[in-house]
């Protein structure tokens, strides 16, 4: 104007040149990140061109800018073909069982939904084949892939320990089916140090199977919030001794030179003038990026960094800055901003707190019973501020330090009055058919406020609910989730509830003792079974707790004490067994199967109705579970079991557990009553009767010891092999190890009875010994040693001939 003015013209000039914006706009660009950047995209690249599967693991301090470098590298990443799944692991949702991993499957599906009708159809049936019978369970995990693969079948009802290698399989495959060659996958998981156990399972799961290819997964986490004790820790460790190597990236503190550079961009200053400042709020914050920008706008706000409006630029005063006190905790900086906004503002901020790091419009409006314009009214200047986000329809923190921050103003006292309320909240507002769905987040508010809950119908009520949230999280395999779930669902009832509740009280504490047999806690599950013995008061509770004490003393090789409570529940039944039967009390049990049977041929017996007596079907369990440990106590009492579970079978219909029985039945009919053929017969009756029923449960047993006992003795030799592969796959399907494994040692054999050419033998019995060695089997570990040291003893590789060890192999078995 001046030149204007003066000259009457003005010479040509970049629009917006000295533009300076008199708010303070903090960049959003990183600095001093570049070689970090580069190595997590070097790591993809070796993904796609190698195949092999990566880990890289980001550690450093909160506001360090762990996540960030993850953005930016999904950024740079963004015009190759490569997939992105990112999920942050949240303190609040810990006992979510996979809730990051859901989480971040399904923001991919839902990149997924808007391709064309042909290419979905694709996905449909990779997707579908990969899930394959897990698939309800993958669905309920992840809501939205419903909407390509559809329904789901119900999941078959697997042992807790099969189920959840089952589930694992399962999401590895699912995994498997975005990490090609031609897409990579990068899995990105934040905040690893709030993980569940579950969750690290997984993720060891991912990495250390080798046929999952072309997967990055990165892991983030604070250095701070991690002791040696820690379960990452242990889970690292885990990993590499799996021979796989992590790439670490500990990230520090920002250098003075790139505090300059962001104070010329955020100040629109020369550098030179950047400089002193530059080193004040680097002496003040450590190098610390997140600090730098909450301490740099907490000097705005306060009027110690402003913009001059007749200079036209920023302006503080070196002296009145290096006084300022700086509080090295982020969060007392941060409830110091807060304090600022609207008490309002503040209020509704706390909720939000309580809710998560995000939570929906109409969340929001409930808790604080206003209408949701009102949310937003509130809000905005929380927004504004740059404390939270609105995406969408739902409300963000824009860091986890500032929901701390909030959640921390909360007094102490109101905290278990603020979940309490919300928790009842939650349960008013859903529906009672969607109750299951959100049960987790009820649960997990009624719980931290279950303090202020005095009447006893409500505690029991509240026990109920974590019923319901133990049980969701057992089926998605997540035990540990499961066991506090069930814990604490025992610790709101009164001693009055075995009267009054019985069912509830007892299906909490058999859930207990479950999980802590499936965690390894033997001790403990064996006391709390021992008492729920006595507790037990209905044949089905009797069962029940006799069939998973069998389970628990097999798996600790204590047969003798397996048998001892398999006698003791058939006591209860009228049925007086000994430990070791004679053998006419067998015979006259075999005797009552061809009486029974009269004159229909065993083929016929496929037409029988199922079993639907639940007591029955108890008791078939409670039997069919004593044969493994029968089979090294007692000849006698292994065939009495057999010839029982075939004659109640005959006489109330079949279950799945009369497969096992029928193939079992070969190995006695034949071996002990000389009749082969019966034997057969009934081998392949409980075969057609897996395949005609679909009974998954014990599907891969029933083809094995069909193979084994059966097939193996009266067909070709090739006919049983086919079986023995049959069976490995539906072992693997439905996450049975110790069946993948006794095939593989099968299969060993009949490569030898069969005569195949040696390389090839060799080949197999090496797969199967890995296998075995993965899954620590000692004893089978032994004899596949031996099995391999026999072929390659024939092959001329050893030593001499009959000795089993060579250059590459020294023989050393398990004592
Ligand atoms: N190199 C950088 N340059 C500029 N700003 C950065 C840089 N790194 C991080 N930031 C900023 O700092 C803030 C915190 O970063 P980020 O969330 O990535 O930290 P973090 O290490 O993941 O912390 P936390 O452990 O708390 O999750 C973000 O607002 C980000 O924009
Ligand atoms: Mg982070």
């Amino acid at each position: 104007m001046t030149q204007w003015l003066a000259e009457g013209g003005i010479d040509p000039f970049p629009p917006g040149d000295l533009d300076n914006p008199d708010r303070l706009l903090l960049p959003e660009k990183l600095y001093g990140r570049e070689a970090e950047i580069v190595s997590l995209l070097n790591a993809h690249d070796r993904v796609t061109t190698t195949g092999r599967p990566e880990l890289v693991m980001i550690c450093g301090f909160s506001g360090i800018g762990k996540s960030s470098i993850v953005n930016e590298m999904h950024r740079a990443l963004i015009p190759s073909r490569g997939l992105f799944a990112s999920g942050k692991f949240d303190p609040q949702k810990r006992d979510i069982p996979y809730a990051t991993v859901a989480h971040a499957f399904q923001g991919l599906i839902r990149s997924f939904l808007s391709r064309n009708n042909a290419e979905l159809e694709r996905w449909r049936a990779t997707l579908q084949e990969a899930i394959g019978s897990q698939g309800h369970l993958v669905v309920e995990l992840m809501p939205e892939l419903k909407l390509i693969v559809g329904e789901q079948q119900p999941p078959p009802d697997l042992p807790p320990q099969q189920a959840q290698q089952a589930f694992q399989i399962a999401l590895r495959r699912f995994v498997g089916v975005f990490a090609t060659a031609e897409h990579p996958l990068t899995l990105f998981l934040d905040d690893l140090h709030w993980a569940d156990v579950a969750s690290l399972d997984l993720l060891e799961d991912l990495v250390t199977h080798s046929e999952l290819r072309h997967l990055l997964v990165i892991g983030a986490y604070r250095e701070m919030e991690i002791d040696p004790a820690h379960p990452l820790v242990r889970k690292l460790e885990v990993i590499q001794s799996a021979g796989l190597k992590i790439d670490e990236i500990r990230l520090a503190p920002l250098t003075r030179k790139n505090f300059e550079a962001f104070v010329v961009d955020a100040l629109h200053c020369a550098h030179d003038r950047a400089i002193p400042l530059a080193r004040i709020l680097h002496d003040k914050t450590a190098g610390n990026p997140f600090f730098l920008k909450q301490f740099l706008s907490a000097l705005d706000d306060e009027g110690l960094v402003a913009f001059d409006l007749t200079e036209g630029n920023w302006s503080w005063n070196p002296d009145h800055l290096r006084g300022r006190k700086y509080t090295e905790n982020v969060v007392d900086l941060m409830v110091g901003k807060l304090a600022k906004l609207p008490a309002e503002t503040q209020a509704a901020l706390q909720q939000l707190a309580c809710l998560g790091t995000t939570a929906t419009t109409a969340m929001l409006s409930t808790v604080l019973s206003i209408s949701e314009a009102r949310v937003q009214e509130i809000l905005w200047e929380a927004v504004r501020r740059d404390f939270i986000e609105r995406i969408d329809d739902s409300y963000r923190f824009i860091h986890d330090r500032v929901q701390e921050a909030a959640y921390s103003q909360i007094p102490q006292e109101r905290c278990a009055e603020t979940h309490l309320r919300i928790g009842r909240l939650l349960v008013l507002r859903t529906p009672t058919a969607q109750r299951e769905e959100a049960i987790f987040d009820i649960v997990n508010h009624l719980n931290r406020g279950a303090a202020l809950i005095f009447s006893e119908e409500e505690r029991n009520e509240l026990a109920g609910l974590n019923l319901i949230a133990g049980k969701r999280a057992r089926v998605s395999t997540a035990y540990l989730q499961a066991f506090k779930y069930f814990t604490a669902g025992a610790s709101f009832l009164t001693d009055n509830a075995w009267t009054d509740h019985h069912e509830l009280a007892f299906a909490l504490e058999f859930y207990r003792a479950e999980c802590e047999f499936l965690l390894g806690d033997m001790d403990a599950a064996d006391k709390r079974l021992n008492f729920l013995s006595l507790k037990a008061t209905y044949r089905l509770e009797l069962a029940r707790v006799a069939r998973l004490r069998i389970e628990l003393y097999t798996t600790l090789d204590q047969c003798d004490k397996a048998v001892a409570i398999c006698i003791g529940y058939l006591r209860h039944l009228g049925v007086n067994w000994s430990p070791h039967p004679t053998r006419s009390q067998v015979k006259r049990e075999y005797g009552k199967i061809w009486k029974k049977i009269g004159k229909r041929t065993v083929e016929k017996l496929v037409a029988l109705p199922l079993m639907s007596d639940a007591g029955s079907l108890a008791t078939l369990d409670v039997l069919t579970a004593i044969f493994p440990s029968a089979l090294f106590t007692d000849a006698n009492l292994l065939a009495l079991a057999i010839c029982r579970s075939v004659n109640l079978s005959l006489e109330q219909g079949h279950g799945d557990g009369s497969c096992v029985a029928y193939v079992f039945f070969a190995k006695i009919a034949g071996l002990q009553f000389n009749d082969y053929k019966a034997g057969f017969q009934f081998a392949n009756l409980g075969y057609d009767l897996v395949i005609k029923h679909r009974f998954d449960r014990f599907r891969a047993r029933t083809y094995m010891w069909f193979a084994q006992f059966s097939l193996m003795w009266t067909e070709h030799v090739h006919a049983s092999r086919a079986l023995f592969m049959r069976a490995f796959e539906a072992a693997t399907e439905v996450g049975d190890l110790p069946v993948t494994v006794y095939c593989c040692d099968n299969l060993n054999t009949n490569f030898l009875a069969a005569g195949d050419p040696l390389a090839e033998a060799e080949q197999q019995a090496e797969r199967g010994l890995q296998l075995a060695e993965r899954a620590r089997y000692d004893h089978i570990i032994d004899i596949m040693k031996v099995q391999r040291g026999v072929i390659r003893s024939l092959r001329g590789l050893t030593y001499e001939f009959g000795r089993f060890d060579d250059r590459q192999v020294s023989v050393t078995c398990h004592g």
